[in-house]
């Protein structure tokens, strides 16, 4: 048995790439890295890798993490310039240095040292972009993060994430993405979660910690990630915050998927052995009168896999 599920239709092509290699046996951790690899090298993907946005500075900062469920470990990189793949260097990080995180010009020495080739990520049309932004002294926004969750044959949980972050942010922000927590978070004994959104929003609820342990207290991946959506905009509102969009996709253990918004326009991909690639629109959109606020708005969902037998 395994499964793989990401954020967005652009991990639909990454997930069709990475699963025959599941299909053959490979590890989680490969399927993660093949499907990331994939849409950081692509140019017209703005929000992650090569031709991500641009900071404020108008350079091309990114994070990323990997996490292996079965021995906790995880590698993470934030605020690197220069480098197309900080899947591999946080890899690496994990795999080939005592600590689990490493930041700007350490981060990127780091990547020289393990044969990384350093080149300028700005494309033209990110460029061309910036420059309208800044003269429009446009406030940071845009934020697709790509995360994958994958399951192997041999159970293993890893998950994966890679993102340029807010456009326009401030030079040296750190979002969500690679953060153990909040962005991210694999237990083999349970399940995975990736998160997608305003990283200072899904900080302040630990997003991907929170829906994993309602996985653990029996809860199927679309229920863990509504709640844990639902959890956290609550909060926000509570402590006098306007949320800004939130996502998250799960996968449990069992290779059952699902995912959840606070807004309708998310969409995860997934795969399983027994399921074709394809992506799945959150829908069952639901209005939350119930808010602190008192005021309406949306939740919505959706969930993958048929049940499976469980042990
Ligand atoms: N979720 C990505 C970011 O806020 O940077």
């Amino acid at each position: 048995m395994w499964a793989v599920a990401g954020t967005w239709p652009f991990s639909l092509e990454g997930i069709k790439l990475a699963a025959p290699g599941l299909e053959a046996g490979g590890t989680a951790e490969e399927a993660v890295i093949t499907a990331i690899k994939l849409v950081e090298a692509d140019a017209c993907e703005s929000s992650v890798g090569y031709g991500g946005m641009p900071n404020a500075d108008g350079v091309v900062e990114l994070d990323a993490a990997l996490m292996d469920g079965r021995t906790m470990n995880f590698g993470a990189v934030a605020a690197v310039r220069g480098f197309r793949h900080p899947i591999l260097i946080a890899r690496d990080v994990m795999h080939c240095t005592p600590h689990t995180f490493l930041v700007g010009e350490g981060a990127e020495k780091f990547a020289r040292s393990r044969g990384y080739t350093a080149e300028n990520l700005l494309t033209e049309a990110s460029r061309l972009n910036w420059e309208k932004e800044r003269a429009r002294q446009a406030a940071p926004s845009g934020h697709d993060t790509i995360g994958i969750v994958a399951l192997d044959a041999s159970g293993d949980l890893v998950v994966g994430t890679s993102t340029s972050g807010l456009g326009m942010k401030m030079p040296g922000r750190v979002g969500d993405s690679p953060l153990v927590g909040p962005g991210f978070y694999a237990d083999t004994a349970v399940g995975g979660a990736a998160a997608t959104g305003v990283g200072e929003d899904i900080m302040k609820g630990v997003l991907c910690f929170r829906a994993v342990e309602h996985m653990r207290r029996g809860l199927p991946p679309m229920e863990a990630a509504r709640r844990s959506v639902i959890e956290t905009h609550h909060l926000l509102l509570q402590r006098g915050h306007k949320p800004g969009n939130i996502a998250l996709v799960c996968l449990d253990r069992h290779g059952n998927a699902g995912g959840a918004a606070n807004h309708s326009a998310f969409s995860y991909a997934w795969a399983s052995d027994q399921h074709a690639p394809e992506l799945t629109k959150v829908a069952s959109v639901v209005a939350q009168p119930a808010s602190p606020d008192g005021k309406d708005y949306v939740i919505a969902t959706a969930g993958g896999t048929a049940p499976r037998p469980q042990g």
